[in-house]
């Protein structure tokens, strides 16, 4: 297991989540050996870039790597290309990880802290299965010129039928567990990427005939997840929509701090990380939700270590704490902050439930 903080929240969340790791491990009887590693801006400060060879080096030699999140406004001034951010695009691109996995699920005690109503987001249970080393962020060519004494910047949405046809099967094989229904979410009235992606999910979905598909172009299915999210089971989707959508599927169930994710690919190894980001105001506190990052370790069992039980075991720790009414800042409403549990307490209580 390779631990990589980050910056902001990362190293206080990945501490806890870390805790819940060990203690669980333990009680399965795995052996686990967790180094940690530098990346992002911490890894700038230290190193003078966002990741390192020899960091990549060791994330290939593991089973799995748990990342907190990378950036702050003290690196906000770099460049693009040195910013902390591209140790995270690095790392996802060269182990591979082409499948990055966000489900949104609504914890019932939660339903209240939704800005949607409770009857609308009650039943909110869906898998954004994200394309994640290609497209528009990786693209070529990219950068900027100066074109008649103006300044102009490019990038370039690029996908081949590989690609798509890789993330498809994933999105179809995770429909099978699920709910079988997928939706494929493009811009196919606009973009001859999206039409190439229309065109290659219709040829990967032959081979799933208990799965039913339907196409969305991504701005109806922006407005379909605040207006009936339930509808949906798994959205597959490129790597800048399923950016965006992920976002906006995690603040439907209530905070940005409750959805893990996992990254796989065809390689060995995946890559597990809380979807909040780093959120430098307010790192250091302890008032940061752990629960994404438990969470992740939760899909790091599953995905990593092929102990579904174990996953289960934290995702029922995790419900019953909520239910038990437990909260940190960010799932109460401002009034009742008083009453929130730090980062360390709540993960106390996630350890008390699971009997560790
Ligand atoms: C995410 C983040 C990253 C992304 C950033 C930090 C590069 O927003 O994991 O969703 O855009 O992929
Ligand atoms: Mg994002």
């Amino acid at each position: 297991m390779l631990l990589l903080p980050g910056d902001g929240i990362g190293p206080e969340v990945t501490a806890q989540a870390r805790r819940v790791l060990e203690a669980v491990a333990q009680s399965a009887e795995l052996a686990l050996e967790i180094e940690a590693g530098l990346i992002g801006g911490a890894a700038i400060d230290a190193q003078g870039a966002p990741l390192d060879d020899a960091t990549v080096a060791r994330a290939r030699q593991c089973r799995g790597v748990l990342l907190g999140a990378v950036g702050g406004p003290k690196w906000d001034a770099l460049p693009v290309e040195s910013r902390p951010e591209r140790g995270l695009l690095r790392i996802r691109r060269e182990l591979g990880l082409y499948a990055n996995l966000r489900p949104a699920v609504v914890f019932p005690a939660l339903a209240e802290a939704s800005t949607l109503r409770p009857e609308v987001v009650r039943d909110i249970d869906l898998l954004v299965v994200r394309e994640l080393t290609g497209g528009i962020y990786f693209g070529e060519p990219r950068g900027r010129a100066l074109v008649s004494g103006r300044r102009e910047a490019r990038n370039t949405m690029v996908y081949d039928e590989v690609e798509i046809a890789r993330i498809a099967h994933v999105a179809f094989a995770a429909a099978r567990r699920r709910g079988r229904s997928v939706t494929h979410v493009h811009k196919a009235n606009v973009l001859e990427v999206s039409q190439l992606w229309v065109e290659v999910v219709n040829e990967v979905a032959r081979e799933y005939e208990d799965v039913t598909l339907q196409h969305q172009l991504v701005d109806s299915c922006a407005m379909l997840l605040l207006s009936d999210p339930g509808r949906f089971d798994v959205i597959v989707t490129g790597n800048l929509f399923g950016d965006i959508l992920s976002d906006e599927a995690a603040m439907l169930t209530g905070s940005l701090g409750m959805l893990p994710s996992a990254s796989l690919g065809a390689g060995g190894v995946g890559l597990y990380e809380p979807v909040h980001g780093s959120a430098p105001d307010i790192a250091g506190q302890d008032i940061a939700n752990p629960l994404a990052a438990i969470l992740s370790v939760a899909m790091l069992f599953e995905h990593s270590f092929e102990q579904a039980d174990c996953a289960r075991r934290i995702h029922d720790a995790v419900t019953a704490v909520l239910d038990d009414g437990h909260r940190t800042r960010d799932l109460l409403p401002v009034e009742a902050a008083s009453r929130a549990l730090g980062s360390k307490a709540m993960t106390d209580r996630v350890l008390e439930k699971l009997g560790c």
